[in-house]
């Protein structure tokens, strides 16, 4: 059983896949055609915290698709009413695919575990790999090709960063970070992307202007995640120099593009000049989460 919990459980090869199945859906439906690859398909979707783009561009995208969704509310009582392992073995009785949104990383560890469906991360603390792979088809979608783009990162060291880190290491896309000093990536994500993509290349700074240099995406995300509301203030004061402005943006080529995940905090991490900016491709960015996750599913569920 195949599984998407981070980017290391899928190869480049694997990925240009799911990039070109992504593609020609998007295409299709351009067209107005919605390809019934999964009939009948049952997903079902876990969110221990809120979420707007990965709830619907999952529900939407398997309706396409032609299979069915079903979010499961508190009242299921996912960790609570019975162990992790009787939910999930019961659960993956049922429904085909399994997308969970935990507050701990392990949770979504301890559900592949137990499944004998497959399971997607859509979002831990640790990870967000179903964002990466959207923002990186975006990016070949923008360029036209990925391989010696240069991807600047501002802000914190956080999920998203860590998988678009994998993501760019796996794709031949240059990993520029910059983070105030106690919000850096981890050097052992670093020592292990050196080894398992040899060729990779990667910089972290906590100058923002030398990661945006010659940076084909600037890319930010909110100072402080979901499950650090009490940290808020404290990162607002330590983030102040990360923000994504006019001022940066001209520091990097004229034809680089602005990314951000979404939810933003405008008039923090990113002011409303970049955010409305003709840089932005933001809206396209969260459109391609639902292209790129009917991907996921046709390569993960459609070969069974
Ligand atoms: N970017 C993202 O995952 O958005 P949601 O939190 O709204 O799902
Ligand atoms: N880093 C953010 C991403 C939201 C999509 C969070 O975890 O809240």
């Amino acid at each position: 059983m195949r599984h998407l919990i981070t980017l290391t459980d899928v190869t480049t090869t694997e990925i240009e896949t799911i990039f070109a199945i992504s593609q020609d859906l998007k295409t299709k439906l351009a067209e107005g055609v919605r390809e019934p690859l999964l009939p009948g398909r049952m997903m079902a979707l876990l969110f221990e915290k809120p979420s707007l783009r990965t709830r619907v561009s999952f529900e939407s995208g398997m309706t396409h698709l032609g299979g069915g969704s079903l979010v499961l509310g508190d009242d299921a009582g996912f960790g609570k009413r019975e162990s992790i392992a009787d939910f999930t073995r019961v659960l993956s009785e049922m429904v085909d695919v399994i997308v969970v949104r935990s507050k701990k990383h392990q949770t979504v560890v301890d559900v592949a575990q137990y499944a004998s469906c497959a399971v997607i991360n859509g979002l831990t603390d640790l990870a967000h790999p179903c964002q990466a792979l959207a923002d990186l088809y975006t990016l070949k979608e923008h360029f036209g090709e990925l391989k010696g783009l240069k991807f600047a990162w501002v802000g914190d060291g956080n999920n998203v960063a860590r998988s678009l880190a994998r993501g760019c290491a796996k794709l031949g896309v240059e990993f520029a970070i910059a983070t105030p000093k106690g919000y850096e990536l981890d050097d052992e994500l670093f020592a292990e992307l050196k080894q398992t993509c040899p060729g990779a290349k990667f910089s972290a700074t906590h100058d923002a202007k030398t990661a945006v240099k010659g940076a084909a995406a600037i890319y930010t995300d909110v100072w402080a995640s979901m499950g650090q509301e009490a940290e808020q203030n404290q990162r607002k004061a330590d983030f102040a120099a990360y923000q994504v402005n006019g001022d940066l943006m001209r520091a990097a080529p004229k034809d680089a593009v602005f990314m951000h995940c979404l939810p933003a905090r405008r008039g923090e991490e990113v002011t409303d000049e970049v955010m409305d900016s003709h840089q932005s491709i933001v809206v396209p960015q969260a459109g391609n989460r639902m292209h790129v996750q009917k991907g996921i599913l046709v390569w993960l569920l459609g070969r069974a």
